[in-house]
């Protein structure tokens, strides 16, 4: 009865039984010693009560109603008092590689909204394409949304691209007002930016032209950070971004910046002698606290890659993604109290297929490594599984990628660590099979989540 529950619960306890609800039980109550995400929901034969100290908490508890729910209505007798572990449960969709649709968006965030997943990263921009409309500069929605070649590893000479309007925009943030997830979006710099140089070359530090890219490779074409007209650019558009974002964080990327333009120019030279900074990577530190300063100016928290530690930042400049992290820089810095985000590739990249990471391998990530020390522990804000789109065109595919594997991600964020054994896990997974499919999400077939 309770095998349709999921993230599981903090605290269930079964009662024995089952009765009807009607649409208008449970009874809401607001207790305000409740945590913040936090409900109790009692389900009696005499009561209905679900109380909550927050919106946020009392959509959840109508979120674990919803699973509770049997095909005849009833709803098993339990008392749920339940509370997230972790307060960053995210996902993140890159629309840049391949676009979706706004109805492809919404209905996405509204499969992960189910699961209590409450922060949308929106992977905006790359090399392949921008997706975002700034007015200050035209040519980002006219020219450096669109590419020569729609797939990757191709020659189909069809244009390929499209940008989200403000409006587009706007009404997606709503969307997720209403299902209490905050939308971080992405403004990735200094590197992934080609199809940005390609509508305004003078940023980079040749000025050279470049096409924007239509395969899965990095482009040496980054931003130049030895030019004051790129902090203006950077600025201009993270002005925009701000005005049109109303969550706290803002993304800026920082992750894989090839530095050889950097290591050539003049001006990044100059402004290496002029900072005192020793080299290309101490000045890629250098571009991070210039533009993370701007950001906080504006009373917003910047968020970056794990390469944004490679130069040294401080706690409190930046909130670190950790994606892959060789040297252990993000187990230091959140030691040192800097804030991380779980998303380390052999665990949660969406993208790599079952093969490279079963079911099981998402499941079993351990968000607290003993590498951090308790302090450290304390600093990780919770766990983000993204889906890179270089080899995900379609939504259907996009959907067989992430689900059920976002749900293993989304048990570990609310639950804090594998909540039961795998099998039950696995059950409870397939249990929202039919529940996905008719709000238009297919999940991948049981039987390729965890290949031999
Ligand atoms: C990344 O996967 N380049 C963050
Ligand atoms: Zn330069």
């Amino acid at each position: 009865m309770f095998s349709n529950l999921l993230p599981c619960p903090a605290h269930l306890k079964p009662l024995g039984g089952s009765r009807a609800l009607a649409k208008h039980e449970p009874t809401l109550l607001n207790d305000p010693g409740l945590p913040a995400e936090g409900y109790r929901l009692s389900i009696t034969a005499d009561e209905a009560t679900l109380a909550y100290s927050t919106d946020a908490g009392k959509f959840y508890g109508l979120q674990t109603l919803l699973q509770l729910r049997q095909t005849d209505g009833t709803v098993p007798l339990a008392l749920i008092e339940d509370a997230p572990a972790f307060r960053w449960r995210g996902f993140m969709i890159d629309s840049s590689r391949h676009i979706q649709t706004v109805e492809e968006i919404k209905t996405f965030i509204d499969a992960a909204s189910r699961f209590k997943l409450n922060v949308f990263h929106w992977h905006l921009c790359d090399d392949p394409g921008w997706r975002l409309e700034v007015e200050r500069y035209p040519r980002l929605a006219e020219v450096a949304a669109y590419r020569d070649g729609w797939g990757f590893g191709n020659d189909n000479p069809e244009r390929y691209g499209g940008c989200f309007t403000k409006a587009q925009i706007r009404d997606i943030i709503d969307f997720c007002a209403a299902r209490h997830i905050t939308v971080v979006p992405e403004f990735d710099i200094p590197g992934h930016s080609s199809a940005l140089i390609h509508a305004y070359p003078h940023l980079s530090c040749t000025g050279d032209d470049v096409a924007v890219l239509k395969d899965a490779c990095v482009s040496d074409n980054v931003l130049c950070p030895g030019k004051e007209t790129t902090f203006d650019f950077c600025e201009g558009v993270l002005e925009e971004i701000i005005d049109l974002f109303p969550g706290q964080y803002i993304h800026i990327g920082g992750d894989e910046v090839p530095k050889d333009s950097w290591d050539a120019c003049p001006l990044c030279q100059k402004r290496i002698a002029d900072e005192g900074l020793a080299d290309s990577e101490e000045l890629q530190g250098y571009f991070t606290k210039r533009i993370a300063a701007f950001i906080k100016s504006h009373g917003k928290t910047p968020i970056g890659w794990n390469e944004v530690l490679n130069a040294g930042l401080d706690p409190d400049d930046v909130v670190v993604c950790k994606w892959h992290d060789d040297r252990s820089r993000c187990d230091d810095f959140a030691n040192r109290g800097g804030k991380i985000i779980m998303e380390e590739t052999k665990h949660v990249y969406l993208d790599y297929d079952y093969h490279r990471t079963p079911l099981q391998q998402t499941y079993r990530y351990n968000l607290l490594p003993d590498s951090l020390t308790a302090a450290g522990k304390q600093n990780v804000l919770g766990i983000e599984a993204p889906i890179w789109t270089e080899w995900v065109e379609t939504f259907r595919r996009m959907c067989y990628m992430c689900f059920p594997r976002l749900l293993a991600a989304a048990e570990l964020g609310w639950y804090g660590k594998a909540a039961t054994d795998y099998p039950d896990f696995k059950a409870r997974a397939e249990a929202q099979r039919s529940a996905l499919a008719a709000i238009g999400v297919e999940m991948a077939p049981l039987s390729d989540w965890d290949p031999e």
